[in-house]
């Protein structure tokens, strides 16, 4: 087995310290991501595993080109087609990956806190992917790093507004970046109707997003999480996107140095009836470009030896 024990499962474990770390190396990374060949040998012999229990795009893939851009060997891990459907746990699951000596597991799983159940169970380095409603570390990290680069501020994020909009309540994206944004410097407002807020969280909480639009720096509008509701907490009837969406008019109000994102998958119609592409402000693809160099640094922190090295 990998003798590797470091994890990286939410932004609280990791701390300030590691996550300033973690967005240095991420500008290493983006260097590399822009050459001609965007391919080093820094991983190579290593072997990472994407456990991807819950659905996926942007984190699975961008997980899978981080790794080959670090020379690491992939091996694709999702429910369907496993032994899982015949009915193995996914401690056995697990105990059978890791005896093929797997050096990091990345997983996503609807279970909050199975990143840290998955890590007592094998010796390889365990990356939440996202957990349930809790945590999706990755996430936050290439949030940040966007506002930092779009900004000009790197990861001084002091003093910068920003506005969290929607299903804050099951929002494991919420609640990651607010704590990356808090521990750079950042001011946090959740936005929201009141059902969809969640008062454990230690920020300003507002209902009215007209109120504040034309003041943030940051537009950051979430995923109505349908598949995470357990009762009717929207209003109905496109009283939610009436209130709280981006539809053209409310994006006019908009600052124009202001940054809107996205986590990603937008839900066209519900929280954004406007085209992102159409609007400067819009940092959604940036978001996805930087999410692979965060990957990037997230694995070589895990699993690098030394420094980087040119591809021969
Ligand atoms: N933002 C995010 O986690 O997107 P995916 O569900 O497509 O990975």
């Amino acid at each position: 087995m990998s003798t590797a024990r470091r994890h990286l499962r939410s932004i609280d474990e990791v701390g300030r310290e590691r996550v300033l770390k973690l967005l240095n190396l991420t500008s290493h990374m983006h260097e590399i991501n822009q050459r001609p060949v965007p391919k080093v040998p820094a991983l190579r012999g290593r072997v990472v595993c994407n456990l991807f229990l819950e659905d996926s795009t942007r984190t699975r893939l961008s997980f899978d080109t981080a790794a080959k851009r670090l020379g690491a060997d992939t091996v694709a891990f999702t429910g369907s087609g496993s032994s899982l459907s015949k009915g193995e746990s996914l401690r056995d699951t697990v105990e059978t990956l890791a005896a093929m000596r797997l050096d990091a597991i990345v997983v996503r799983h609807r279970s909050v806190g199975a990143p840290w159940q998955i890590a007592q169970w094998c010796e390889a380095a365990i990356i939440n992917a996202g957990d349930g409603r809790h945590a999706h570390p990755t996430q936050a990290l290439l949030d940040a790093y966007t506002i930092g680069q779009r900004t000009g501020r790197g990861a001084d994020l002091s003093g910068l507004r920003i506005a969290i909009v929607g299903d804050i309540v099951n929002s494991r994206v919420a609640r990651s970046t607010t704590s990356v944004a808090t521990m750079l410097g950042a001011e946090v407002t959740h936005v929201g109707p009141s059902t969809l807020l969640d008062p454990r969280l230690d920020v300003q909480r507002c209902s009215d997003l007209d109120q504040i639009i034309g003041d943030v720096d940051v537009l950051y509008m979430l995923r109505m999480q349908n598949e995470r509701m357990d009762a009717a907490l929207v209003p109905l009837g496109g009283e939610y996107t009436r209130r709280f969406g981006l539809t053209p008019e409310r994006a006019s109000n908009m600052r124009a140095d202001a940054l809107l994102m996205h986590p990603g998958p937008i839900n066209h119609g519900t929280e954004m009836t406007v085209d992102p592409s159409t609007l400067p402000q819009s940092a959604i693809t940036d978001q996805v470009s930087y999410g692979v160099a965060v990957r990037m640094a997230v694995l070589f922190d895990l699993l690098g030896i030394g420094e980087m090295e040119e591809e021969s």
